[in-house]
């Protein structure tokens, strides 16, 4: 299928990356097809996020009584925490249309305007990948989100004239796993920010259990929290270890799939206790093994892993650092004890040293 210029998937799945062969990976990944069925579609019935729903479900009324288009939202956090999916809610919460598109897809001005330009009142945009905008397409983006206009510029050299277009009110739903790379200007432009946390494992036993009830696999609560406590905080890695659990409950005719059954899958596919399969393992194990703990480099350990910066900092490292595992100083990446301890290597640097060298200072 040629896909719409103007347009990715509602899921914004756009090129491939290294991960994708990975099973705990936020990222979206062709075998994930199908989530459809498995998606919230209202801010009630989304799981998890909390804050970020109680207060978007304010807002989306507020703006409801007042008959005026919501004010842009910006979506920030890891791949597969639900950034599409509450795009989608707020737009049909809002009663209003969904047009979707994303960052690298928007290449000349023109692209854009012709999205803006058809856009009925009150829609949402959604623009997934947003710091992958180019700038010419960021510039024409300022004043449509800030006063509902394009500055068009028509003809070339000293004939060039710019022509001021009108345009529906709408709202940008903006979602970007790299807030940090999202110049002041367009952040500047959003109304609400909201940045999304991975999930407890209660809250994942839930989506969980719902998808085997989606799926119609026969799945004991202790087999659903087993699923849970093992997806990386991302729903998007509960729905796809729960596909694979099916699987393999299918063919070794596993009913009900209880928690030693659930385990035994995951552990067929290298993923331990934690959550962390091969990739994690080799990650931390590079840095213990060749790098005496770090600090290291985040391109050194790219270059040693074959894989890119990008896909180490969105994907590997983002839950590496949120268990613990992991630290992101000013010099370098460094193990924590406890990374040493999941190995069950000796813990080669003193915690004391390790402490000092810590600032918070991520890439955001
Ligand atoms: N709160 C939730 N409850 C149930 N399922 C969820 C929830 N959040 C996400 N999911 C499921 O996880 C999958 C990924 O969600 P989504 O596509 O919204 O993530 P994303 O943050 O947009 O990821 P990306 O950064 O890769 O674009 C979907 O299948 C969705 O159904
Ligand atoms: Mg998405």
């Amino acid at each position: 299928m040629i896909p719409d210029p103007g347009q990715t998937s509602p899921d914004g799945a756009t090129d491939a990356n290294a991960a994708d062969d990975r099973f705990v990976t936020g990222s979206r990944t062709e075998s994930d097809g199908g989530e459809e069925g498995l998606r919230p579609t209202s801010l009630s019935a989304f799981v998890g996020q909390r804050k970020v729903c109680e207060n978007l479900a304010v807002f989306v009324a507020a703006a409801r009584n007042r008959e005026e288009p919501l004010d842009h939202v910006l979506f920030h956090g890891p791949p597969g925490l639900g950034k599409t999916t509450l795009a989608q809610i707020v737009a049909r919460e809002l009663g209003v249309g969904f047009r979707a598109t994303s960052g690298p897809v928007l290449v000349k001005p023109g692209d854009l305007a012709a999205i803006l330009t058809n856009l009925q009142p009150c829609d949402v945009l959604f623009i997934d990948e947003i710091h992958r905008l180019s700038p010419v397409v960021e510039e024409l983006l300022y004043p449509a989100m800030e006063d509902f206009h394009l500055d068009l510029v028509i003809g070339e050299g000293p004939a060039a004239r710019t022509v001021r277009v009108g345009l529906p009110p709408f709202t940008l739903v903006g979602a970007t796993t790299r807030s940090g790379l999202i110049t002041r200007p367009l952040r500047e432009c959003f109304g609400i920010p909201l940045r999304l946390q991975f999930y407890e494992v209660d809250e994942l036993r839930h989506i969980v259990a719902r998808g085997a009830r989606v799926l119609a696999l026969s799945l004991t609560d202790d087999g659903a929290n087993e699923i849970a406590r093992r997806s990386r905080g991302t729903p998007r890695v509960s729905v796809r270890l729960l596909r694979r659990v099916r699987d393999f409950a299918a063919v070794d005719g596993t009913d009900p799939v209880d928690r030693a059954a659930a385990g035994a899958s995951l552990t067929r596919l290298e993923i331990d206790d934690r959550g962390l399969d091969a990739m994690d393992r080799r990650y931390l194990q590079l840095i213990a093994e060749h790098f005496s703990g770090g600090p290291v480099g985040v391109e050194t350990l790219a270059a040693a892993l074959s894989e890119q910066r990008d896909t180490i900092e969105e994907v590997i490292e983002p839950y590496l650092i949120q268990q613990g595992f992991l630290m992101r100083t000013p010099r370098g990446r460094v193990l924590t004890e406890q990374a040493y301890g999941h190995l069950g290597l000796p813990v080669r640097i003193p915690p004391r040293q390790l402490s000092l060298m810590v600032d918070d200072a991520d890439d955001e």
